[in-house]
Formats: structure tokens, sequence, C-alpha cells
């Protein structure tokens, strides 16, 4: 039979389990192995014991578990050539040819850089001995789906990514607590959240946390935004509002590319209103604990299809990045998907936010 490898890789999110769990049933109800593949691409440079078969029971009762139960981690050593050839050994040597990859962008180039490099690496394997030919032959395609598990929702090629939905129930479950302790004393709270450059986290928090202001690394505020912040918070206070909370993207930056701290903010509320705001960064809260009732489906709708396409995949298959895009699972070149992620980031560096939040297609959109 087949055999199917699942890893996860980069930075945990909530949803990783149910991915896992639909990857591994829907393989095996289908008769094909699978391997969980521990601590991420860490697991396929080492091999060993960090490469395990999994049986039907072995996933059960993680699809509330947050975190990802077969382990991450970010790999150094796969990003250079040597580590790929020690993964691509250990992957042949168990016969696994076919890969669940549920990661972040930079996870995923990796999975696409091992892809193309497969061939190769698997002619030096046998010419250095290390394995036969009739291995090599066996498994001379590397095929791959991804999966996007990133809490900060950065990636082209889906609306949301695994995670993303849970942090923000955890964003806005803060920004609630945060309001009420806020409004007993007539206070404004920053809060600071993650995303590195990304600020979907940040503005969509915003807008259900129905945050007075935010500040995100696609749309710097202009110049003098001190005085604008200041002054809306100040039209709020006129208006009987006691509580404000303002929202931090942890990438923001200000139109000439510095960035915007929570310190910043905090030191012109206190310039401008002689007000003594509060700091909250949220951190890995935001990452941890169970995942959204909508990570945990779609993740499972996307381990199923992963499942699909790697049984169906041949070496005329073009990998993909399987996401969602209006309630229906969709397919993105690997390539493509990770290229306009890349490029997107670049226009935010250059300051091409129309273009960039243009470029993003869905996720952004009104
Ligand atoms: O990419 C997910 C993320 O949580 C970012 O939002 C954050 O900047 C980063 O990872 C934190 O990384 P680490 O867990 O390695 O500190």
């Amino acid at each position: 039979p087949p055999r199917i490898g699942v890893l996860t890789s980069g930075g945990d999110a909530p949803g990783m389990n149910p991915a896992v769990r639909a990857v591994v049933r829907s393989a095996l109800q289908a008769g094909a192995e699978v391997f969980a593949i521990r601590e991420g691409w860490q697991g396929a440079v080492e091999g060993g014991d960090d490469i395990v078969a999994l049986d039907w029971d072995d996933v059960s009762g993680i699809m509330h578990r947050g975190g990802t139960v077969i382990g991450t981690a970010r790999c150094q050593e796969f990003r250079d050539r040597g580590g790929r050839r020690r993964a691509a050994l250990n992957l042949v040597r168990h016969g696994i040819d076919r890969l669940a990859v549920i990661g972040g962008d930079g996870s995923l180039t990796g999975a696409d850089l091992l892809r193309q490099e497969w061939p190769e690496l698997l002619a030096e394997l046998v010419a250095a001995g290390e394995i036969d030919e009739d291995m090599a032959r066996a498994h001379r395609n590397l095929m791959i789906a991804g999966l996007v598990g990133s809490i900060d929702n950065d990636m082209v090629g889906t609306d949301m990514t695994i995670g993303t939905d849970s942090a923000l129930h955890r964003i806005i479950d803060a920004v609630d607590a945060i309001s009420s302790t806020a409004a007993s004393h007539q206070r404004t709270f920053i809060v600071e959240v993650m995303g590195r450059e990304c600020g979907y986290l940040a503005l969509t928090g915003a807008v259900a946390g129905g945050a007075a202001y935010t500040f995100i690394p696609e749309a710097p505020p202009a110049d003098g935004w001190q005085q604008h912040m200041c002054e809306l918070i100040q039209r709020g206070r006129e208006a009987g509002r006691r509580d404000s909370v303002i929202i931090v993207a942890e990438g923001a930056r200000d139109r000439s590319g510095r960035p915007i701290t929570s310190a910043d903010v905090r030191q012109a509320l206190k310039d401008n209103l002689g007000q003594d705001a509060r700091i909250t960064i949220l951190g890995h809260v935001q990452r941890g604990g169970t995942p959204s009732a909508y990570d945990r489906w779609m993740s499972s709708l996307l381990g199923v299809s992963a499942t699909e396409d790697l049984l169906a995949a041949d070496s005329t298959s073009v990998p993909s990045v399987l996401g969602i895009h209006r309630n229906a699972v969709i397919r993105t070149p690997l390539i493509e998907a990770v290229q306009q992620t890349r490029a997107i980031a670049s226009m935010v560096a250059a300051h091409d936010f129309e273009g960039a939040v243009a470029a993003r297609g869905v996720g952004f959109s009104r």
C-alpha cells in the first residue's frame, strides 16, 4: 500500500491536530499506511524514532487539543541541502514518498525545495550506496500536499490559515476582559497582538472587539497619527465612553518604515491627553488552547482533501497548497502560493500598501 507521511512544522497552531487526525484516518480508510514525522522537518532529518506508523486509535481524543501532538520545530538543518539529503534518505528508507505538510510559509517553501531536489538527491544516495536502485525507482517522485498552519493568516491560497480563527477567539476574549477593567477606571488599554508582518489578527480583532484604533503593517497611519488617535479617544470619552482599547499589530510600522510599538502609543496618550494607559501583550496565549469549531471543521476538510490528492497524485501532478475560499476547498500550486506570499511581503516592505492588499486577493476583501 502507498505510504503517506504527515508532519506539522513551524509555529504550532490550533487546528493542526484535527488536520493530522483527518489525514491519518482518511488514509487508513483508503487502505494506505500513514506515518507521523515528529517534530516537523527535524524529525525527517533525524529519522529513527521520529518517524512512526500511526493507527486509527493513535489520533483519538486529539480533536479538541491545541498545538500539535506530533510536535513541531523551526528546523535550521532543513534549510541546507545536506539536511534535505538526510530527510530524503530517512523518508525513502521508510518507503514514504507522499507527504502532507502542515506548516507556514517557510515550512512549505522547504517542502517545495525538497520536492524539486528529490530525484537528484535519490540519485546521489544510490551513487553513495545508501539506498539501492530499486528503492529509488519505486519512489522516484515526491508528492506533496500543503496545508497552511499559522495563526497569522499570512499566506496566499486560503481565506483563513489553520489557527487564525482560534487565535481571534483568544484575542476577543482578552479584549472583552480588558474592556471591563478599562471601563471601571476610565482607562485606555493598548493590546499588542501577534501576526509578524501581517495585520490580519489586529485588524479583524479590532473590528470584532470594537476597538477604538488599530495599527497594522499594511496600512501605516499618516504622520501626525498621535494627534489623530488622541482626538478620537478624547471624542469617545466626551461622548460617555469609559473604556478605550487600541490594538497594535506586532509588525506595525509608520509610513517611513519605523516600527510603531505599544510603548510609542502609550507615550502619545501621555503626551497629548495626559493619560496613563496600560499595555497588555497577549503573546503566546493567542497561539495556545483549544481550536475553535471553525478551525476543527476546516482542518478536517483540508486533511481529508490532502489524503485524496496524495493518493491520486502521480509524477505529473502539481503539488498544491490546499485552502478554503468561500467555504469550499481550493488548490493553488505550491510554488505560486509561496512566490505570491513573498511578493506581497516585499510590497509591504517597499510601502506599496494598496498593491499588497489587492494582491492578497482572498482573506482581506470586503
Ligand atoms: O507565526 C506565528 C507566530 O506566533 C507569530 O505571530 C509570532 O511573531 C511568532 O510566531 C513567534 O514565534 P516564536 O513562537 O518562535 O516565539
